[in-house]
């Protein structure tokens, strides 16, 4: 049964637009990668769906129920939780403050008991304050926050930016966990190969628009990569097919080249310092 539905959304920042007729849905418990470089529009995307940007056009359904004018809190208690990019916690508030701060007043399997034996590292923080905490423990912090509300509709922006491996790692090995709770599950993810291992289905975007859909198992992963690129589709190579997963790096802008008015140009991404710490 489809939980989430877009259709044909374009949104955008004043006169800038974003996404071009953007079209997806999520069925019950099936988690979506939504795979793209920098700038290309994921975290637009889930912030539209969340509320927090008003799209310009098409409809965005929740069971059913059209919520694209509904305003962000009215969303979060239908439903749609969003782990933001950069996590955006109160950094004075303690670890369990910030859990607690979203009253939907949701019933359901993430209790705060459920959490903290998810996430043994934040249980052991609770008291502490959030901005004294490492990436990786306020990461977990942010993810919590979210399941808190114990939504229908998961968004999760990028929560492997700036964690070490061996902790980005220690979240993929939870993620079964969520995901059984029946929660749909919307994933943006730098890295192809771990956003398709974790996902049923995924979608790349290029510069606002959906260029390649299917199913993650049977992708193929050259031609994924060339649409990241938003390059012609690359000749098939046994390198690419067998060697390691790339991680595609942010689309570069020609160095001195001017850009027109009205073009998209990338953001820079900082690159945060790798956290050491792994999940315990
Ligand atoms: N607050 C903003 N104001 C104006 N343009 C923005 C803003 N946020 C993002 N953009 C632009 O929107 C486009 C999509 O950005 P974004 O959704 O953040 O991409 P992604 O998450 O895929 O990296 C980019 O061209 C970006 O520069
Ligand atoms: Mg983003």
């Amino acid at each position: 049964m489809t939980t989430l539905t877009v259709a044909g959304l374009d949104a955008g920042y004043r006169d800038f637009q974003a996404l071009f007729g953007v079209s997806l849905d999520l069925a019950e418990g099936e988690t979506v990668a939504l795979i793209g470089a920098n700038g290309a529009g994921k975290s637009t995307l889930l912030m539209t769906i969340a509320g927090a940007l008003r799209p310009w056009r098409g409809r965005i359904t929740l069971d059913g129920l059209d919520i694209a004018g509904l305003p962000d809190h009215h969303r979060a208690r239908l439903g749609i939780a969003i782990v933001p990019e950069g996590r955006r916690l109160f950094p004075s508030l303690t670890a369990e403050e910030n859990i607690l701060v979203p009253t939907t007043g949701r019933g359901g399997p993430w209790s705060l008991d459920a959490l903290y034996d998810l996430f043994p590292m934040v249980a052991a923080r609770r008291s502490h304050r959030a901005g004294l905490l490492s990436g990786g423990e306020q990461q977990a912090v942010a993810i919590a926050r979210a399941l808190a509300a114990n939504p229908r509709v998961l968004l999760m922006d990028e929560v492997s930016l700036g964690l070490a491996p061996a902790v980005v790692d220690g979240f993929y090995r939870l993620l079964p966990r969520i995901q059984q709770s029946g929660v749909c599950i919307l994933l943006v993810e730098q890295d192809i190969d771990r956003a398709l291992a974790a996902s049923d289905r995924a979608l790349c975007l290029l510069e606002g628009r959906v260029v390649m859909a299917g199913d993650s198992a049977g992708l193929d992963r050259d031609r994924l990569i060339s649409a990241y690129f938003g390059a012609p589709s690359a000749p098939r190579s046994s390198a690419t097919k067998t060697g390691p997963a790339p991680v595609p790096p942010d689309k570069p802008v020609p160095p001195g080249k001017p850009v027109p008015p009205g073009k998209r140009v990338p953001p820079a991404r900082p690159v945060p310092p790798a956290d050491p710490e792994v999940p315990r």
